[in-house]
């Protein structure tokens, strides 16, 4: 007899209904018996008043386990999983643990095919498109790795604000391949047509240039990139474009089409609240002849984005438990959420534009702000300098933040509320900034 983990976790959820207890394992299981335990958002109001309505904010805060003994003020690293999520993320790791191989080699495959399901649906692209990985970096490496075509007189882009392992793997791709590397600098503070022009120029003076890793919102300070009008501009020369969404779903709310790349990588284990240990690769249908598979796995048709990902043993209950961590952030609603945690930074960076000893990093316009972003003393931007920064935040004034190194400007220190810090937190940054002189 097959035994599903549906029907596992089936039949413990009516059993916990019947004692009134516990939440199902998947979103399947919710599926079924309806979305309770979830946060509501009160009817007819926009994103941008929810933002302000404490009452909604608090019951949602009410759902995680806080951060004890400092204000942390460093979410960029990964989500933290609501109570329901994390209540899933239990009973199916005891469920895995228990089922064991029986489970694992029988029933697994099926249950994983709707948690790509809800993957492709929730960006809005087709299930084949979408392979679930470890993280951003195992998509992003394969695809820049994986990459076809590559010869001497090519040269491959990169900007400042990338992530730094993939502008690692991008100049790897010079002793691989002999093909020349670009770097392109973005302003420490600027407008989405800045940017563009940036982009643009650049394109313009490096003719031979072949591929490109542009990032969607950078891990430095949260800044906006316009991916979709620069990957217009880069496909109309024939360049080919690697997106990293790794910070930015959830954070931002969007769905592929918006981006218009072929290939993109995305956390789950960020904004949208899953277990760690989830991440997504995008291949669009028809894009895969340029990223071979992964070596040593066959593709001849060019039809299987799954070649091009060799996960091996994983962990099983993290990736059951997308389905619950999809409907949690869905109950929130990714508008509202991407509002609260842009009115979240905008109460300090609103301050911090008048505090002469601070220099703020990030968007010049709000488009090109997220609910990250950065700040330094004004002129003090070697690594030593963000480090003492971020050492006299939390040993002053009990505020956990962390360092960013990799910008062309200089160092600086990284703010990420989440959705349950309040505005009381943030409070307590604005008075410690006041202070920094
Ligand atoms: C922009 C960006 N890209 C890639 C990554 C890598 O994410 P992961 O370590 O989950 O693969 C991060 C992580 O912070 C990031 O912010």
């Amino acid at each position: 007899m097959t035994i599903k983990h549906s029907q596992l976790s089936r039949r413990k959820f009516l059993g916990a209904i019947a004692a009134g207890t516990v939440f199902g394992v998947s979103g399947l299981v919710y599926g079924q018996a309806g979305r309770r335990g979830l946060p509501v958002p009160p009817q007819a109001i926009s994103a941008d008043s929810l933002a302000r309505d404490e009452d909604f904010w608090r019951e949602v805060a009410g759902y995680y386990d806080r951060t004890e003994g400092i204000v942390n003020l460093e979410h960029g690293y990964w989500g933290k999983m609501a109570h329901p999520v994390q209540n899933a993320f239990i009973e199916a790791t005891k469920m895995v643990n228990a089922q064991n191989s029986f489970y694992a080699r029988k029933s697994y495959d099926e249950d994983a095919r709707l948690s790509v399901h809800r993957v492709a649906q929730a960006l809005g692209v087709h299930d084949d498109e979408i392979v679930i990985t470890r993280n951003a970096t195992e998509a992003i490496h394969n695809l820049i790795r994986q990459y076809q075509g590559l010869g001497p007189n090519d040269a491959v882009l990169y900007a400042d604000l990338d992530y730094p392992s993939f502008k690692d793997t991008m100049r790897w791709l010079e002793q691989a391949y002999g093909a020349g590397s670009v770097e392109v600098e973005i302003p420490q503070r600027a407008t989405q047509s800045e940017i563009l022009k940036r982009y643009i120029d650049t394109f313009d003076a490096n003719p031979n240039l072949k591929l490109m890793l542009i990032t969607h919102v950078s891990n430095q300070h949260g800044l906006v990139v316009p991916v979709a009008e620069i990957a217009s501009q880069a496909k109309s020369r024939g360049i080919d474009v690697i997106c990293d969404s790794a910070q930015s779903w959830g954070l931002l709310d969007f769905k592929v089409s918006d981006l218009n790349v072929d290939w993109a990588g995305f956390n789950l284990h960020k904004w949208i609240g899953s277990p760690i240990g989830v991440g997504a690769l995008y291949m669009k249908r028809g894009s895969l002849n340029k990223i071979a598979p992964y070596p040593g796995e066959s593709d001849p048709e060019n039809s299987h984005a799954s070649t091009r990902v060799h996960m091996a043993t994983s962990n099983f209950a993290s990736i059951l438990t997308i389905p619950d961590a999809i409907d949690f952030h869905e109950s929130i609603g990714g508008q509202n959420k991407e509002s609260r945690l842009r009115y979240l930074r905008q109460l300090w960076t609103d301050e911090a534009e008048s505090m002469s000893h601070i220099e703020l990093l990030g968007g010049s316009d709000e488009e090109s702000w997220t609910g990250m972003g950065s700040f330094r003393l004004q002129a003090r931007n070697s690594v030593a300098d963000a480090r003492e920064l971020q050492q006299r935040l939390e040993n002053d004034f009990g505020i956990f933040t962390v360092i960013r190194v990799g910008l062309a400007s200089g160092s600086c220190v990284r703010i990420t509320p989440q959705v349950f810090t309040s505005p009381d937190e943030i409070s307590k940054l604005v008075d410690a900034m006041k202070k920094l002189v």
